[in-house]
């Protein structure tokens, strides 16, 4: 299972980085937005910082635009995933890129019928977000389920299913017992992950004992 990280936030992208546990990052126009920063600035840092795939999102929303701003996208790196809306304006945009050779994250994907249409467009990913359907009273992971178990069926569908909209550590690990070949994880969830009480106490316990040892290693 990879690891993106979910953010535009570049302090926040290097230290995670350095656990050497990061596979990528997603990034969306909210979160530019939040970094404060110009998108390509942070899109360069970004790619300088992790060598996986790097989503950046186009803001227009017919092909011929998104096709336009993907591949001004695209030169940043050969890192870059361009992101694109479940539209169809979307998934003709994605299949041009797929052409291409430039990678794709079809995003604010909420139906099974939505993933087929990515991997029918040749999407790399696509992006169903689980905390915004369960948001709504409904299940999110359902949803992760559901279009791998349709994906198993078609060995042709080369898209990889990314689960985003992640708000805690069991996300991860029911989308993994689903077969999600990637989290999209805010960094203070991915944090989280190593967390257990157990583990604190235990090690407290190892260190007391070991010191009584009156030993050292190196
Ligand atoms: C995915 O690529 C999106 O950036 C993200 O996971 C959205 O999550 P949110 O619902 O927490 O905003």
């Amino acid at each position: 299972m990879k690891f993106f990280v979910d953010t535009a936030d570049i302090a926040e992208i290097r230290s995670l980085a350095e656990t050497g546990l990061i596979d990528g990052v997603t990034t969306n126009p909210s979160l530019v937005a939040k970094s404060g920063r110009d998108f390509f600035d942070v899109l360069k840092d970004i790619c300088d910082a992790v060598s996986g795939p790097v989503s950046a999102e186009v803001a227009a929303t017919d092909a011929e635009g998104m096709i336009r701003e993907g591949d001004k996208l695209a030169k940043v790196s050969k890192n870059i995933a361009v992101k694109l809306p479940m539209t169809w304006e979307g998934l003709k945009a994605c299949r041009h890129f797929a052409d291409k050779g430039i990678m794709t994250n079809v995003t604010l994907c909420f139906s099974a019928a939505q993933a087929i249409l990515a991997a029918k467009a040749g999407a790399t990913f696509v992006s169903p977000f689980i905390g915004r359907i369960d948001d709504t009273g409904a299940d999110g992971m359902q949803l992760i389920r559901d279009i791998c178990a349709i994906y198993r069926q078609y060995p042709d569908f080369t898209t990889l299913v990314l689960a985003a909209s992640i708000r805690s550590p069991l996300h991860i690990t029911e989308a993994g017992k689903a077969g999600a070949h990637v989290a999209t994880i805010p960094p203070a969830v991915l944090k989280s992950l190593v967390n257990h009480p157990l583990t604190d106490k235990g090690l407290s316990i190892f260190l007391a004992d070991w010191q009584k040892t009156g030993q050292k290693i190196a």
